[in-house]
């Protein structure tokens, strides 16, 4: 009997309201409420996964377990080719719920990600491990056509073709993608590849309660159901727009008045390593939904209390432009004692018998008084425990915190006009026919800046 579901993530913000008066916060219900109104309306393109918990694609969800058993009973290595929302949301889901050293306890294949950046060393790399592994690959994408995502298939699947040959290789190649456009799904259709559909409604950043990021933490060996049961019941939860009963809200309105205050940026803090990749989600998260039109607070992370002692003085006393956001985790996965040393040379007796839990609550506790008396105000969201239910509720906690934030600050929060810049200049750099002429332009500007 699992009791994963016991509590819920809760927000705290008694060191905020230091900074920002009830009555600040009491003024921002009207916008909070033509906000919400406008996110469950679902007018605009991009909104289908604030419903997309309670949908419950029975069907769906039985091919992604039937699949992901199907690789982990004949893979030892599994490859997700992925970038930004094509991939943070399952290596975040991922590293949060497995064994630290997953070599140490393997749940199924192990688990590596690739076509999220575009170094020959890497993918090199990559390959020198996979020679005497059984192998398979999920390759997502939901326009089909991102650069980085697409070289590391080709050069994945042409490995595989040559190591199983083609029919064997189809059997080993999984498609997440576009129902009906782009490169990758006329690809999977003319192989005949297993292909699950990335729902039209739902952009990349919002993308991993679907497929994307399912398919992947299930191979890992993580309980998808719990996932989308804690994102369903979170769905609940955050269903009113009263900002005395939801916190997601209460977040977001918080965050936009430290904003208004000159507060830039946010560190998302945790105190346990195995949420570093969930803050890369996060930041993408934020990052890309709010950062335009010169608007936008700099999504940044820290993990404590590793980074106290390198960005610890700039926190405490550094220019006073940020906030943090501290993700307590009430009770670790598993406890460590420290033991008895009758010597006590190290000076460590008055520790004795306590947890490494404890002295990280301790140092959770002094950061954020000091912090907060540093003049930096500090959030906390207090989340039971690490499970896949809490997993899930994080995830549409922040997607909904980030759909209200991009609304208050008035920004489209879903779309990402601004990554095409470097693309347009990348393409033309590599010789694309049509973008001839930018690239003797770029080339010449490129001569100017180079010291020859
Ligand atoms: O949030 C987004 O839409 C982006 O970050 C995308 O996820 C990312 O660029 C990858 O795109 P695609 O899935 O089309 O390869």
């Amino acid at each position: 009997m699992r009791h994963w579901n016991m509590g819920r993530v809760k927000l705290e913000d008694k060191c905020v309201l230091g900074f920002v008066a009830e009555e600040e916060i009491l003024r921002q219900e009207e916008a909070v409420l033509l906000a919400h109104k406008r996110l469950h309306a679902r007018g605009e393109e991009g909104l289908g996964w604030v419903e997309l918990p309670l949908r419950r694609d029975r069907q769906q969800l039985d091919e992604v377990i039937r699949a992901a058993e199907q690789i982990r009973s004949h893979s030892q290595a599994f490859i997700i080719i992925g970038i930004g929302g094509s991939y943070l949301g399952a290596r975040a889901g991922i590293q949060m719920l497995s064994h630290s050293f997953r070599e140490v306890r393997p749940s199924g294949p192990a688990v590596y990600f690739a076509g999220h950046n575009a170094s020959s060393t890497y993918m090199a790399d990559l390959l020198d491990l996979l020679d005497d592994r059984e192998i398979s690959i999920n390759v997502i994408s939901k326009s089909g056509t991102t650069t980085e995502p697409a070289i590391a298939f080709r050069i994945l699947r042409d490995y595989m073709e040559r190591r199983y040959g083609k029919k064997k290789a189809k059997e080993r190649i999984f498609v997440t993608t576009d129902g009906e456009k782009g490169a990758l799904k006329k690809l999977a259709d003319e192989e005949g590849y297993a292909s699950f559909v990335i729902p039209d409604d739902v952009g990349g950043r919002y993308s991993v309660l679907t497929p994307v990021g399912l398919l992947p933490m299930a191979v890992a060996g993580l309980d998808v159901e719990e996932i989308i049961k804690g994102a369903a019941d979170a769905h609940s939860r955050l269903g009113s727009p009263d900002l005395a009963r939801n916190d997601s809200y209460r977040y977001a309105v918080l965050r936009y008045l430290l904003y208004q205050k000159g507060k830039m940026v946010e560190l998302l803090v945790s105190y346990e390593p195995s949420l570093q990749y969930f803050a890369e989600w996060w930041k993408q998260l934020f990052g890309e939904s709010e950062g335009k039109e010169g608007k936008g607070i700099f999504p940044a992370s820290c993990l404590y209390t590793t980074d106290l002692h390198s960005l610890g003085q700039y926190v405490q006393e550094g220019r006073r432009i940020l906030f943090e956001t501290v993700i307590d985790i009430e009770q670790p996965r598993r406890k460590m004692q420290i033991p008895e040393d009758n010597s006590d040379r190290d000076g460590l007796g008055y520790l004795a018998g306590k947890t490494m839990d404890y002295v990280n609550r301790q140092a959770l506790l002094g950061t954020l008084l000091a912090h907060t008396d540093g003049g930096v105000p500090n959030l906390v969201l207090k989340v039971p425990q690490l499970s896949p239910y809490h997993c899930g509720e994080l995830f549409y906690f922040f997607q909904k915190a980030c759909g209200l934030s991009g609304y208050l600050l008035g920004v489209n929060p879903f779309d990402q006009p601004g990554v095409e810049a470097y693309k347009k200049n990348m393409f033309a750099l590599l010789g694309k026919p049509e973008l001839a002429p930018q690239r003797r332009e770029l080339q010449a500007r490129l001569e100017e800046l180079t010291p020859q």
